[in-house]
């Protein structure tokens, strides 16, 4: 299921050059996952050929344009981030016992954990060998930007401490876990372009807004969606026992009407009639809503620093990603 993320649908020359280097990106991933070993050419190529939606490709894309889009280095820069970010789907689908992805079976569920696992550890070594080729700059930011992932992904794991603010920690944990690999999208997008240090930081830090929407979109999908829309099984935070922002929003204002849900919320909810139960309370929980304004917040904060950019179709291609985060939740 290829779902090309909806942008640059108004400036007809980004949205063919955006094609084109989507098209480089894919030859190159596909061409960076070969292995010497056939089952790990058949995992890595099986991940990408599930589709997705490209969306870290494309802000790396996007954001080139604020110098030469057509530096060479682009298009290696934008696989090298599609493939770290596959290889962290590997593995969460490991840790979150995901049987979907992308519409497909998940490796996971399709092989077993260890092949789950190892062709996760084979991208993250094929992307890092393109970022070799870009200088050690990339190899040390892709090495921070990884390094803030994984402790976003301990964080949930772990969860909040018993002195810390549950809303807080997930922030920390969005963050660290998805918004710190969207942000370095957009630097290296800008960066290889030769874009000034200044609009490369700027851009990052938009980016990075941008991720903390995204991942509540993502959030509050898992709860409302259907499997057929996210290509995911809906639920799968709630039954992991991952309190997600719409979760501590619902549980911050319930009333005694929502007695049922709260004892729900702090019960195990393999049993799928339970989950369902619980889905459907949620749905129509206030929760949601306040969850919603924080993803209006986000892309907002996004939106004003997009709009601080130099005027150029990018610039407005940005900013629709930024209203496409509130659509998908609305
Ligand atoms: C899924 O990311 C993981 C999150 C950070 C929410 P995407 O929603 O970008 O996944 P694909 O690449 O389109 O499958
Ligand atoms: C995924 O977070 C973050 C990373 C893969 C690093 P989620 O667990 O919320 O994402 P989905 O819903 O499985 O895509
Ligand atoms: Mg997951
Ligand atoms: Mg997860």
């Amino acid at each position: 299921m290829v779902t090309v993320v909806p942008v640059a649908l108004s400036d007809p020359g980004l949205a063919a050059g955006l094609a084109t280097g989507l098209a480089q990106v894919e030859a190159g991933m596909h061409e960076a996952a070969q292995a010497q070993h056939e089952l790990l050419d058949e995992t890595s190529a099986y991940g990408i050929d599930a589709g997705g939606k490209r969306f870290r490709a494309t802000l790396v894309l996007l954001a080139a344009h604020f110098g030469n889009p057509r530096d060479p280095r682009i298009v290696p820069a934008a696989v090298a981030i599609e493939l770290t970010h596959l290889a962290t789907l590997y593995h969460d689908d490991v840790m979150d016992e995901a049987d979907k992805r992308r519409g497909w079976e998940s490796a996971n569920s399709r092989w077993t954990n260890s092949v789950a696992i190892l062709t996760g550890d084979f991208l993250f070594a094929r992307a890092s060998l393109i970022l070799a080729d870009l200088g050690t700059d990339a190899v040390r930011i892709q090495a921070e930007t990884f390094s803030r992932l994984v402790a976003g992904q301990i964080a949930e794991t772990v969860g909040a401490k018993p002195d810390q603010d549950a809303a807080e920690h997930y922030m920390d944990v969005i963050g660290g876990k998805t918004a710190s690999l969207i942000a370095t999208a957009g630097r290296f997008g800008a960066m290889f372009s030769g874009a000034p240090p200044e609009l490369v930081d700027s851009i990052a830090s938009a980016c990075a807004a941008l991720g903390l929407a995204f991942q509540l979109s993502d959030d509050i999908l898992d709860i409302t969606s259907e499997s057929l829309q996210s290509g995911k099984t809906p639920g799968t935070d709630l039954r992991e026992g991952v309190r997600s922002l719409p979760v501590l929003h619902a549980l911050r204002v319930a009333g005694r009407e929502d007695a049922r849900l709260v004892e729900l919320l702090s019960t195990d909810l393999s049993d799928p009639e339970l989950l369902d139960e619980a889905l459907g309370l949620l749905r129509k929980h206030p929760g949601m809503d306040l969850a919603r304004a924080d993803v209006r917040h986000w892309a907002g904060r996004a939106r004003d620093l997009i709009a601080a950019l130099p005027d150029l179709p990018a610039r407005a291609a940005l900013a629709e990603l930024c209203d496409f985060m509130v659509e998908r939740t609305s």
